[in-house]
């Protein structure tokens, strides 16, 4: 494998005075590797420059950012800013420094961040993330915010409060488990296509404590409809934030999410869906 070796100039703890810190990089992403410190010494802090600038060297996208979370989630944080400024000082310990190492090299390989710590805040949740079922994407926050208003509405006009709906393709399980979560008395038919989804979801479910109310079923939408009618009970709404990428824009897609992320398959099978839907019935 060919290194270069390039001195880092960091920030030392404080202010003013710089720090070298040598590393020898891989010369290419698919090498993945940058071999720790010479001295094998670096704080949180200088790690999370030295990977920043190594991912903009390697064009990964979002680069201080991917940085930040994987040393923050090393430490057992969610951000940077819930770090003790002390502990960003301090040395990593071996085993810190071990595991920065490994999970920003995967980084290296155009994996999401999200699958390298392997978790993911969705509103008040954090879900377990899985290769290569899908990242609830922030708009998909607004969807579970437009779903709760109309079943507010929906639970007010018609003085029900055991209202039952169904999501077809839930991927981690972040619209029903969000849902669930707000409103107690609900319950919710799940169902995806892909097993590492529906499994994902079940996982998801137990973590959080509301798999008593959640059905998750491997089914696919056009295929089973028949068993999807046999096995749900009849449902009050249906949700879905189906795959949504018209053929034309999967040329502008980043690498990570072209190369990791599987629901891109659901094009072929549902060409008539082409956007977020959701209803009531
Ligand atoms: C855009 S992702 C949304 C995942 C999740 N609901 C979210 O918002 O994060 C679409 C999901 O639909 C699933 N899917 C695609 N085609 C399907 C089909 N024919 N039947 C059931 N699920 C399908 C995919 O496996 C994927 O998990």
């Amino acid at each position: 494998m060919l290194f270069k070796t390039i001195c880092f100039r960091l920030m030392h703890s404080g202010g003013s005075k710089h720090r070298s810190v040598v590393v020898r990089l891989s010369s290419s992403a698919a090498e993945g590797a940058v071999a720790p410190p010479a001295n094998c010494r670096i704080t949180a802090e200088q790690a999370v420059r030295l990977w920043a600038q190594h991912f903009t060297l390697h064009g990964i996208s979002e680069p201080l950012l991917s940085s930040q979370y994987i040393i923050s989630h090393v430490l057992g944080q969610k951000t940077l800013e819930c770090v003790p400024r002390k502990r960003l000082r301090d040395t990593l310990t071996d085993r810190e420094m071990e595991r920065v190492w490994k999970l920003c090299s995967k980084c290296l390989t155009r994996m999401p961040v999200q699958y390298v710590i392997e978790e993911w805040d969705f509103r008040d949740l954090t879900l377990k993330m899985k290769c290569p079922v899908f990242i609830p994407r922030p708009e998909t926050e607004e969807l579970v915010s437009l779903v709760l208003e109309d079943l507010r509405l929906i639970r007010w006009e018609s003085h029900r409060t055991d209202l039952r709906g169904l999501e077809v393709g839930c991927g981690s399980g972040a619209i029903s488990l969000s849902l669930l979560h707000s409103i107690p008395q609900l319950r919710v038919f799940a169902l995806d296509q892909s097993q590492t989804a529906v499994c994902l979801t079940t996982e998801n479910a137990n973590r959080l404590g509301l798999q008593d109310r959640l059905d998750v079923h491997h089914l696919d939408v056009i295929k089973d409809a028949d068993a999807i009618l046999r096995e749900c009970d009849p449902v009050d709404f249906i949700v879905s934030n189906p795959p949504y990428l018209l053929s034309q824009d999967m040329k502008t897609l980043q690498t990570e999410i072209l190369s990791h992320i599987s629901f891109l398959e659901g094009l072929k099978t549902m060409p008539h869906w082409t956007g977020v839907w959701t209803g009531c019935l």
